[in-house]
């Protein structure tokens, strides 16, 4: 899979590459690459935002430096890009970020992400450069480069060989495996403290009863929605 990220921050996603299922995947033959919109710009002294028409709080990125990332980056008309490859802007409103849309994600082989900064987006890159809005919860943040490595640390995850064992994927919190249930409780050494115990079934070695409690104790804990 490849994973274009285009931002005017580049630098912050060094720690996010440092993470080991990121750097597994990279080794892998996964790609991540980032394009700075600022590099591209047409307009002078590095612009690429601009006040929002009708007045208001902010400064909103600018469709035609949103373009010519794109041009630069992929040599055509970015109209006919998101017809080839899923080009989402991370939005505060956008779709919600669950465990199908991951799926759905890490099954594409390219990505493209737009981060937006300050007030957002023009609404012509929405309406006309992108596939998608992704959303990463409903609160504001104030760029999408954090829900951007948050995408990109979900689905990256999801690749085969990302992770050190292959089973941590498969029955993990809201996967198909357990119903969409989220995950259940794990327990390690010691198997006495403070007296609060370990389930016995956890240590009796019988596998399929420990996979019985497992999927009961998945089922019963809260399922996705409100949570406190
Ligand atoms: Cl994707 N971007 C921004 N700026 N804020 C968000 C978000 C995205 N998801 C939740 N809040």
């Amino acid at each position: 899979m490849e994973i274009d990220v285009f931002t005017l921050f580049p630098g912050a996603f060094a720690w996010f590459e440092a993470q080991r299922h990121v750097a597994n995947a990279l080794s892998l033959g996964h790609a991540l690459a980032y394009v700075n919109y600022r590099d591209h710009t047409p307009l002078g002294a590095g612009q690429v935002d601009d006040a929002p028409f009708g007045g208001g709080a902010g400064m909103v990125l600018r469709v035609d430096v949103v373009e010519a990332a794109l041009r630069a980056r992929y040599r055509v008309d970015p109209v006919e890009l998101r017809g080839r490859r899923r080009v989402l802007a991370l939005t505060p409103g956008g779709r919600l970020l669950d465990d199908a849309l991951v799926d759905e994600l890490a099954r594409e082989p390219a990505l493209t992400l737009l981060c937006g900064r300050y007030e957002g987006f023009d609404q012509r890159i929405l309406d006309h450069l992108t596939s998608g809005e992704v959303s990463i919860g409903r609160y504001v943040l104030a760029g999408g480069e954090l829900a951007a490595m948050v995408v990109c640390d979900a689905v990256l995850r999801k690749l085969p060989g990302a992770l050190g064992d292959e089973r941590s994927a498969l029955e993990e919190s809201f996967s198909e495996a357990l119903d969409g249930a989220p995950e259940y409780p794990h327990y390690t050494r010691p198997a006495q403290y403070r007296g609060w115990p370990v389930p016995e079934v956890l240590l009796s070695g019988h596998h399929a009863r420990i996979r019985e409690w497992r999927l009961e104790q998945a089922r019963a804990r809260t399922p996705p929605g409100p949570l406190p």
